[in-house]
């Protein structure tokens, strides 16, 4: 794996770190500031970045290290795709040398992916501490992998941060004490506006578009897609309809869709190519993390079923149309720019109409969104270790 060198040196090399675990895109804008801050400033705590390898292609992993300047991992599993069975199971085999050899004083994981339960698992089991960061967060929608990894995680984890209250109650629910839950913010939030002021402008993003004049300098402004989710693009008929959909929306609106390799693949497999060619659908490979932002900061709206991009349209303020039947991340409806519409075709043209005639939804920054998330779980972690080793002195 070709990854870029950090720009932030670990200052500690003594035994016992804190093993910090990434794996997939979304957990890297994730891990970026808890990294920096970790490492940074008074009391920094012992730290080893751990790669999994689940995400592996230069536009899905090694942009991002590069752009959100996260170190070189110190230790990388290079697992790659494969089913979730073995796919989990591959990263436990891997990540138990790891913690073997390093004896971590406790492995902190990020978001819901299959690296966030495969590590917390081989961790509980061999009796380390786990600190989930995004905790909490439920779709009550066991059909979807990260439920199965949210709810999981969060059962085997000592310290809990959440990112908005309502994790609290569903953390509570499911037995975990109160005093193991930690209201922080979001440390995605954190990358968010430690960023913007480098994001790449849309211009940049579609200087090689053809006819980029529509997307940039036409009335209507332009929409941003993504899907990924298994739920939306596995099942043909409902990808078919969708993209009818996003069709009909170029029209009035064009569209800009960067495409996840999942998607690609799909499309290509299905031969649905037809249905995105149209000078009004821009497809473009992944984007960079920088490009992202400039591409959705410039937008008029978003179409998604991505969980980072209803927190970051809320954010920046741009109305987020969700191609979901539910959301883990219920702030962004009640309090930000989100919609929640599922996939049938009349519903989404409607959403999509009231952004066109009145702007669509506006909203409100949540509650300890503020870009310093990273810098209070870095407290409360010193404040734990320190009682953490009291305890284990008194232990003998
Ligand atoms: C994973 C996460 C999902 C997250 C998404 C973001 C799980 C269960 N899912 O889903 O929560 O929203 O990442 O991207 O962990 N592929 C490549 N190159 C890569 C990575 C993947 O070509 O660098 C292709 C492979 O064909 C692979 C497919 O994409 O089989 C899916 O990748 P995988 O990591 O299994 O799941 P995602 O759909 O990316």
């Amino acid at each position: 794996m070709d990854m870029k060198t950090s720009t932030v040196e670990n200052p500690d090399s003594s035994p016992g770190a804190i093993l910090c675990v990434v794996g997939a895109r979304p957990n890297f804008m994730k891990i970026a500031p808890i990294i920096r801050a970790f490492r940074s400033g008074p009391d920094p705590i012992h730290t080893h970045l751990v790669h999994t390898g689940q995400h592996y292609d230069a536009e899905m992993n090694d942009a991002f290290f590069t752009q959100l300047q996260i170190p070189q991992p110190d230790i990388e599993l290079e697992v790659g795709s494969a089913s979730h069975a073995v796919q989990t199971a591959e990263i436990m085999r891997r990540f138990e040398a790891v913690v073997d050899a390093e004896s971590p004083r406790a492995v902190l994981v990020v978001g819901d992916v299959n690296s966030t339960i495969a590590c917390a698992l081989v961790a509980a089991k061999k009796d380390i501490p786990v600190i989930h960061v995004e905790a909490g967060l439920r779709s009550f929608d066991r059909a979807m992998p990260e439920e199965i990894n949210r709810v999981l995680t969060d059962q085997i984890s000592t310290l809990l941060f959440i990112t908005e209250p309502a994790a609290r109650n569903n953390l509570l629910r499911e037995g975990l004490a109160d005093d193991q839950i930690h209201f922080v913010g979001n440390v995605m939030i954190d990358t968010l506006k430690h960023c913007l002021e480098k994001a790449v402008p849309a211009a940049v993003t579609l200087a090689d578009v053809p006819g980029n004049e529509c997307f940039l300098k036409g009335d209507s402004g332009y929409c941003v897609l993504t899907l990924h989710r298994p739920s939306n693009v596995d099942e043909p008929a409902l990808l078919r309809n969708i993209l009818e959909t996003v069709r009909t929306v170029s029209e009035s609106m064009p569209v800009v869709f960067p495409l996840h390799p999942r998607t690609r693949n799909r499309v290509a497999e299905l031969g649905l190519q037809d249905m995105l060619e149209s000078d009004r659908i821009a497809c473009l490979q992944p984007l960079g993390y920088l490009e992202m932002l400039g591409l959705v900061s410039g937008a008029r709206l978003v179409m998604t079923d991505s969980g980072g991009l209803q927190e970051e349209t809320t954010v920046v303020g741009v109305p987020c149309i969700t191609l979901r039947n539910n959301t883990e991340r219920p702030v962004t409806v009640d309090q930000g720019t989100n919609t929640i519409v599922g996939q049938d075709r009349a519903q989404i043209l409607a959403a999509v109409n009231d952004v066109l005639e009145s702007g669509g939804k506006r909203g409100r920054v949540p509650e300890l969104w503020d870009g310093k998330a990273a810098e209070r779980i870095k407290r409360v972690l010193n404040d734990w270790l320190q009682q953490h080793q009291a305890q284990r002195v008194a232990a003998g």
